[in-house]
């Protein structure tokens, strides 16, 4: 499957709730989007396949430390690369500001866990009861750029 990414602005935010709504059980709501978008430490990637928005990564720069805050694809498009590819262009795009990345990731959510181990995370730590809905522990992931090991085998640093 071929599929580009693009820099999202805001035009783009209706496409991108679309796909939130499809992957998450408590979505981001538009106007939490809009937020986001508006604010200047926050970046914006999507993958685009025949004119269409098929998923989304996003993340706040505070340098030198990186936070990816979503990410998504839309589901009948899963597994053909473009979550890594989105998050792949997301870190080289903002390497030169941002070397230390964070995010964190619900404890049964193994398919992202996959994906972060996958682009060089590793479990940092574990957050007890941070998700609601359903309520469920966080690992905090990370990654620094320039001490990359990529597929490591101890999750635990
Ligand atoms: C996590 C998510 C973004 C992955 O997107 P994707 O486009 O399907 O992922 P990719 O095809 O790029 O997969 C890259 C790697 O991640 C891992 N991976 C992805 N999905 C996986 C799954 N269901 N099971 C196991 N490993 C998986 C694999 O290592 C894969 O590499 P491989 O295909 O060579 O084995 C997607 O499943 C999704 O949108 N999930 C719902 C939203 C979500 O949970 N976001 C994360 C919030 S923290």
């Amino acid at each position: 499957m071929e599929f580009e990414i693009i820099r999202l602005s805001v035009k783009d935010i209706p496409f991108v709730v679309e796909i939130e709504k499809k992957c998450f059980s408590s979505p981001w709501s538009e106007r939490s989007f809009k937020v986001s978008f508006n604010c200047r430490t926050a970046f914006w990637f999507g993958a685009v396949s025949g004119g269409m928005l098929i998923g989304f990564c996003g993340a706040y720069i505070v340098p030198p430390e990186g936070e990816i805050i979503n990410i998504a694809v839309d589901p009948q498009f899963r597994r053909k690369g473009v979550g890594e590819a989105m998050l792949q262009k997301m870190l080289d795009s903002c390497c030169e500001i941002a070397h230390i990345w964070f995010l964190d990731v619900r404890e049964s959510n193994v398919a992202a866990q996959a994906l972060y181990k996958k682009t060089g995370f590793n479990v940092a730590a574990k957050r007890r009861d941070y998700y609601s809905e359903p309520p469920e522990d966080a690992f905090v992931m990370k990654l620094d750029l320039n001490n990359r090991r990529l597929y490591d085998a101890d999750p635990f640093i």
